[in-house]
């Protein structure tokens, strides 16, 4: 299967991914192509240090909505993408793009959905939310994407301890460490895996 990974932002979760694949994680799938939405994303250079083909794909100079998300499908057919995995993307992706790639997009999600999902929680805003609720476990998750942001069906899930004293930063890095980095690159092997056979 051949993998696409679309990025925004510092890359760590397309990181685990390549780390994944070097050590064997991932076998049933080939990640092949890395697009960004952000130019200055360190996730490119993450895929270029690692011999995988990077593209920025602009949102500002396409315009509208409907003309970047065609940019992107010519992307991934031209380069037969089979699966494609949301890790850290910063961009709402409308049905059109979704029902096209029906259960063939991952995301991960630094929460335990249905808690602190939807629009308006991303990044570090879900951390902080956590907080101000004062839950005591948070974790993250991967789902199937479709047109209700954080809405597709839940594939893994991994819970977190919160700490006394825990800022957003703080409880972001753990939630990365202990949870985002491992379930993603799992996730992507056994979803690889289902679609070969
Ligand atoms: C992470 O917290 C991830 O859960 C969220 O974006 C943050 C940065 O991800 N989706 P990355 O380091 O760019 O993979």
């Amino acid at each position: 299967e051949k993998i696409a990974v679309l990025v925004s932002g510092g890359g760590t979760n397309l990181q685990a991914l390549i780390d994944a694949q070097n050590s064997g994680i991932i076998h049933s799938g080939e990640i092949t192509l890395v697009i960004s939405n952000n130019q200055n994303a360190y996730a490119l250079t993450r895929a270029e240090n690692a011999g995988i083909k990077a593209l920025y794909i602009s949102k500002k100079e396409l315009k509208t909505q409907e003309a970047f998300e065609t940019a992107m499908i010519e992307a991934l057919e031209e380069n037969g993408i089979d699966l494609i995995v949301l890790a850290g993307f910063m961009s709402i992706l409308s049905e059109r793009f979704t029902a096209r790639y029906d259960h063939r997009i991952l995301n991960i999600h630094p929460s335990l959905i249905p808690s602190f999902c939807g629009t308006g929680y991303y990044g570090l805003r879900v951390h902080e939310a956590a907080l101000e609720k004062g839950v005591k476990v948070t974790g993250a998750t991967v789902h199937f994407v479709n047109e209700i942001p954080d809405g597709g069906e839940i594939i893994a899930q991994k819970a977190v301890e919160v700490k006394d004293g825990d800022t957003p930063e703080l409880l972001q890095r753990r939630v990365m460490e202990q949870a985002e980095w491992i379930i993603l690159p799992e996730s992507v092997e056994k979803v690889s895996a289902s679609l070969i056979q």
